[in-house]
Formats: structure tokens, sequence, C-alpha cells
């Protein structure tokens, strides 16, 4: 069971998880496919998403992957079933686990969601959370202007709180909302800024760690964990699009400095 685990998204994003899945697994190998080219997602006609995603799926398989994950919520609100259905190996998403994170959390029983109007749109999260526990008040706000900010690396500049305090505005109109899922794999990325803007009264969760918690379960169930011996192995992470802002995160945010990275074509 030396066969690496796929991980995919539209862009940088994924790398949350990505980071999160080497933090849990250390002995596992990763394969990593952005596809900043035609990133974001969030925007895109669904048939295109699908497309999209499945051109992904289909490279990574040509790796002989054991399991993949899906480390977009875009292409998980949208393609998820689809792969889970047509694909010979487990397949996981971030909806699941990131509505799970949520209800340990809430105290008041009002969660937020923010995401790409198409996650917003789908309502995946409200479903996932809801068909858990239905008494769960839910808010989803599409935050349209996160992804473009961060893929372009200009998160760091000034300018940049004032997008996110536009963006979520809506937060002083829910006092009662105490929990902020952040439904696109992207915006850990800018966290701490998020986090300044909702204040110490929300607490803003991501779906990374509770999705590291699920692939390992499913290696356990499938017996699929790595036997081998060996102490480390840097995950091979591919991009359809500029290597730079790659380069950056992987190093200095994400302590992938030995990872190796490579630009691809997908047809
Ligand atoms: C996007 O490509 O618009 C964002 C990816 C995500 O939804 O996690």
């Amino acid at each position: 069971m030396e066969r690496p685990i796929g991980v995919i998204d539209s862009g940088v994003g994924g790398l949350t998880v990505l980071h999160e899945l080497k933090r849990q697994l250390p002995k596992e190998k990763f394969i990593y496919l952005g596809d900043t080219l035609r990133c974001p997602y969030g925007s895109k006609q669904e048939e295109e998403v699908i497309q999209y995603t499945w051109e992904m799926v289909t490279h990574l398989m040509t790796f002989d992957i054991k399991m993949l994950v899906i480390a977009c919520n875009t292409a998980t609100a949208l393609v998820l079933e689809q792969l889970k259905e047509h694909l010979p190996i487990p397949v996981v998403g971030v909806i699941e686990p990131g509505a799970r994170a949520a209800i340990k959390q809430t105290q008041t029983n009002h969660v937020g969601i923010i995401g790409t109007e198409n996650t917003i749109r789908s309502q995946a999260y409200e479903l996932a959370l809801k068909r858990i526990k239905p008494n769960l008040t839910t808010t989803g706000v599409a935050c349209p202007k996160f992804v473009p900010l961060i893929e372009s690396g200009k998160f760091i500049e000034s300018d940049a709180i004032k997008v996110v305090e536009e963006s979520l505005e809506f937060i002083n109109e829910h006092p009662d909302l105490d929990t902020l899922i952040l439904g696109c794999t992207h915006y850990p990325i800018i966290q701490s800024l998020i986090e300044k803007v909702v204040g110490n009264n929300v607490t803003v969760l991501s779906s990374a760690v509770e999705t590291g918690f699920e692939v390992s379960t499913l290696l356990t169930f499938y017996n699929m964990y790595n036997s081998q011996d060996m102490v480390h192995s840097e995950p091979v992470i591919l991009t359809t699009g500029s290597l730079n802002v790659f380069q950056h995160l992987k190093e200095e945010i994400f302590q992938l400095k030995s990872a190796s990275l490579k630009q691809i074509t997908l047809t």
C-alpha cells in the first residue's frame, strides 16, 4: 500500500488540506494537483467544474493513487457523488468533515458558512449540517473576492483587510452566530484576517483537520496504510498554472520546502 494518495484543488487552497494530511499521516505519499490556470472554480458554470475536475482526476489516476481527496469545496459540492460512484478507489470530500467540526463547536446552534458562489448556491453545507442536526440555524454567504485575492498572492497587502471587512459585514446582523465555517479551502490562508474581522465571539473553522481524521479512518477501514518503514516522503505538487504563488506558499507557509513542484498541462 505504498501507492500515493491523490489530492486535487482548483489552485493553491488545497495546500491547507495537504499540510494537515502530511501532519497527521507522515508516512503516506501524496500527489497534489492544483488547476491554477483555470481557477477560480467557484464562479464557473457547473458543467465546466465537472469537466475540469474529471480532467484532474483522470491525470492523477495515471499515478495509481489509492485514495482521492477533493480538497476543493466547489468540486466537492458539484462532483463528489459522481466521483464516488465511478471511481474504483475511496473518495473523500471536504464538506462533510467541515460540517462535523462545526457541529462539535457550536453552542448557540447558529453556524455561518462562507464559500464560493457555487458552493453557497449548492447549499451542500446546509444539507450536510442539517442531516446531522436538523434544528441548526445556518447562514451562508458567498465571498467571491477571496479566491482571486489569495491566488494573486496579494493577501499580505494592507487593502486585503478592506476586502475581508466588506465581505463579512453580514456577521454583524447575526449576533448569535458563534461558528463560521471556511467553506473554501483557500480561505484558511487568510484565516488570521478573517478572525480579526469577526472578533472573539465567533470561532472560525476549516475542514482540514477533520478531513485528515476521515482519511485516517478510511485508511484503517480499507487496511490501506503505507506499511513501508520509511520515515518521510515529500509530496509531489503539480499545477497547471504559474509556479510563483505555489513556491511562496509551500515554503513560507506550509513547511513543504522539499516538495517537488512541476507545471503540467491537462487536456
Ligand atoms: C475556487 O476555485 O473558486 C475555490 C475552491 C474551493 O471552493 O475550495
